[in-house]
């Protein structure tokens, strides 16, 4: 690690939104950042690396762990940051739309956070998630709303 470099930071999610901001603002704090989406994007996003990763896949988790360690030789912050919403209550929502947000949302943070990906090179000194989402069950109903 340069002396003017804070860290190698790891933020799920870069494509868009939070994430894409969290990216770019640890990048300009002094962090090499890597960024992941689903989809192949450009190498580079004003100074992040973009690399392709799934949270809901396994194998995906452990490729870009494997990466960014292969790259970097280690991740000290990592911001679990990907994520989708569910609108409306539980009587609008199905089964398989709260078991695929729940893949995401919650064992998504769990693959990428405690996963057999994580050697003793990425012992991580930070953790930050920033999805807020409950599950639909508590959410108050909205009428009308399905997605
Ligand atoms: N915005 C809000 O008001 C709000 C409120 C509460 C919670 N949150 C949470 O905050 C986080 C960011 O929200 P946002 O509004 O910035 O969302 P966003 O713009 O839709 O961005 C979501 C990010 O998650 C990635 N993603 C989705 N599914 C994924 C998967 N299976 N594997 C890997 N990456 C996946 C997307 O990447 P690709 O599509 O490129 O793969 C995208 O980069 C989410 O976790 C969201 O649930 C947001």
């Amino acid at each position: 690690m340069s002396k003017t470099e804070r860290g190698v930071a790891l933020v799920t999610g870069a494509s868009s939104g939070i994430g894409l901001a969290t990216a770019r603002a640890l990048h300009r704090d002094g962090y090499r950042v890597f960024g992941t989406s689903r989809k192949k994007m450009a190498e580079t996003d004003q100074g992040v690396t973009m690399l392709v990763c799934d949270v809901t896949d396994d194998a995906s988790v452990q490729a870009l762990v494997d990466e960014v360690v292969g790259r970097a030789g280690r991740i000290d912050l990592l911001v679990n940051n990907a994520g989708i919403g569910l609108l409306g209550g539980a009587e609008e929502s199905s089964p398989a739309q709260a078991k695929a947000l729940f893949d995401v949302n919650v064992f998504g943070v769990l693959r990428v956070t405690n996963g057999p990906a994580w050697s003793a090179k990425t012992s991580y000194a930070g953790l930050f998630r920033a999805m807020g989402d409950r599950p639909p069950a508590t959410t108050p109903s909205t009428p009308g709303s399905r997605n």
